[in-house]
């Protein structure tokens, strides 16, 4: 059986395309840069050279597939290419994608990216074709994104929120996305992936103070602060707004949801952010 992944050289999908290697699953990977075609070639897989912004070269990509992963990164544009994606993929006989999707997506959609997801989702499910759906927490990768600020200053800056958020390690996300291609009884299933600890933003300063065995602290910010302060580094201003709004939603305490789904389809516990801590440290660090 065919398998096209997309977004493989992301944060996620690099997890996801070593595993899949790993079980001996040889599959086809779109690739906008053909740099990443050695890497892709090394894990025994085949590289095509494609974007999903240009619809011309998704036709080949997806010749003969049968079963594709649908993962892109955030962009205004992120709709268009996504529905373009699913009706090349209906075009070529594709019968099954497994769509990598963001919680709160199909709910109440309360902060950009979730309604962006969510409109691809209904395009999805529209289709025809046979869905699998992975909608994860927020990533305990984002901090990396701190880690300058964390290293110079040990503080991060974020939206003002006191509320717990539900954490989830890329690496958890990539393996459930795995299950999800490998078992057909996740068809017309919805997998929103957490981990085990939903913490606030104080608790998580608090626990990289004990990782890293010095003082860091959370700078709550208000939203226009921390817009101004994003947009400033060189961010976009639509991350930047997409951001505000995940906070402010998590403020009225509608991210601290725990989904167990690590534990039910993995049978394990799910990495937490000591783990991730522990990992990552090098990035923290003086
Ligand atoms: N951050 C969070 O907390 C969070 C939580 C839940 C869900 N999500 C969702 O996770 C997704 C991003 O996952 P990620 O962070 O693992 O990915 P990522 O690191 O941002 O990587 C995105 C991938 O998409 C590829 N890509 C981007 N534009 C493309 C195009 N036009 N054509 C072909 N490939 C393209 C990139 O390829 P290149 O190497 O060519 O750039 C890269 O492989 C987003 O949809 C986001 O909504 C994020």
């Amino acid at each position: 059986m065919t398998m096209l992944l997309t977004g493989a050289t992301g944060k996620t999908g690099r997890y996801i395309a070593q595993s899949l290697a790993a079980r001996g699953v040889r599959a086809r990977v779109l690739l906008r840069d053909p740099a990443a075609a050695a890497w892709v070639a090394g894990l025994g897989m085949e590289p095509v050279i494609g974007d999903l912004s240009d619809p011309a070269t998704l036709a080949a990509a997806l010749a003969g597939v049968e079963q594709a992963l649908l993962l892109a990164a955030n962009s205004p544009a992120q709709v268009a290419m996504e529905k373009g994606f699913i009706d090349a993929a209906v075009a070529a006989g594709v019968r099954r994608i497994v769509k990598y999707s963001a919680i709160s997506a199909g709910g109440d959609e309360d902060y950009r990216f979730a309604r962006w997801h969510g409109e691809t989702e209904r395009h999805l499910f529209a289709s025809g074709l046979d869905w699998s759906l992975v909608r994860p927490g927020y990533f305990m990768q984002n901090f990396l994104m701190s880690a300058d600020s964390i290293r110079a200053e040990g503080r991060f800056y974020l939206p003002a929120c006191e509320e717990p958020v539900s954490l989830v390690d890329v690496r958890d996300a990539a393996d459930i996305t795995v299950a999800c291609l490998l078992d057909r009884a996740q068809d017309g299933r919805i997998r929103t992936v957490t981990g085990a600890e939903s913490l606030t933003m104080h608790e998580v300063a608090g626990r990289m103070e004990r990782a890293l065995g010095r003082p860091i602290a959370y700078v709550p910010l208000p939203a226009e602060d921390f817009r101004a302060a994003l947009t400033g580094a060189g961010a976009p201003d639509w991350l930047a707004g997409g951001m505000i709004e995940f906070f402010a939603g998590a403020s009225r305490g509608t991210r601290d949801h725990l989904s167990g789904c690590v534990h039910r389809l993995l049978g394990r516990e799910p990495i937490g952010l000591d783990r991730f801590l522990a990992d990552h440290a090098g990035a923290f660090n003086p």
